[in-house]
């Protein structure tokens, strides 16, 4: 018996497409502001535990978002630009020939959720996207039992546009991409192990 787990892959397209409502409460972070929070020791725990990893990104070219109350940061979420391929935490990745925007990581602390600061981030990220980027399509991945995060998607616009599964059984594993068309045919997704 094959244990089967998948995953969305969800995506907009940015060209003509008119600028998400960005409110800029979610913007996009500097490293002189991330020294800042360090300094005043008001980072949140999420920060300090991933520090290396955070940096790491940051000196890949990635772009961390946050909104920030009281001095300290309670939403987070990443950007990459004009990527080639999106990551799974399956142990696959899927290619695509267009260029994409990667919104990814997303984080609302418990506190603070509900509010609306995912959908501002998303907004934000892809206004970024369009106006700096080459990227043709802005793209997240989301499991399809996350229903606050695709809600979050879909009002922005997002459509899911493939699934990626993974199948499992007596420790081989199998990856397969299915998509309605728009995923396979128009960004040309394809599986790399
Ligand atoms: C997913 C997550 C980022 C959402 O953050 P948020 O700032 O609360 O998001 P928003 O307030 O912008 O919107 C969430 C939407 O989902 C809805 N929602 C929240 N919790 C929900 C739940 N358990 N079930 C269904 N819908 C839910 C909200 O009502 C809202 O929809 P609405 O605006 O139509 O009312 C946050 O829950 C989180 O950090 N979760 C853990 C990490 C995670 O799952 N990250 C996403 C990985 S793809």
């Amino acid at each position: 018996m094959w244990s089967d787990q998948a995953l969305h892959l969800l995506g907009l397209p940015l060209t003509g497409q008119p600028h998400l409502i960005d409110d800029n409460r979610v913007v996009h972070v500097t490293s002189g502001e991330v020294e800042r929070w360090l300094a005043t020791r008001r980072a949140p725990k999420w920060w300090n535990t991933h520090r290396a990893l955070v940096d790491a990104r940051l000196t890949e070219g990635c772009k961390l978002f946050a909104h920030v109350s009281d001095g300290v940061p309670v939403h987070r979420a990443w950007l990459t630009m004009s990527a080639t391929r999106i990551g799974s935490d399956f142990g696959f990745w899927v290619g695509t020939n267009t260029p994409i925007a990667v919104l990814w990581d997303d984080f609302t602390e418990p506190s603070a959720r509900r509010g609306g600061l995912q959908k501002a981030s998303i907004a934000s990220r892809v206004r970024l996207a369009q106006l700096h980027g080459e990227s043709l399509w802005a793209m997240a991945t989301v499991r399809p039992d996350n229903s606050a995060s695709l809600r979050s998607y879909e009002a922005s616009g997002f459509k899911v546009v493939a699934t990626l599964h993974r199948a499992c059984r007596f420790g081989r594993v199998r990856g397969r991409l299915t998509s309605k068309g728009e995923g396979l045919e128009t960004l040309h997704l394809r599986l790399e192990g």
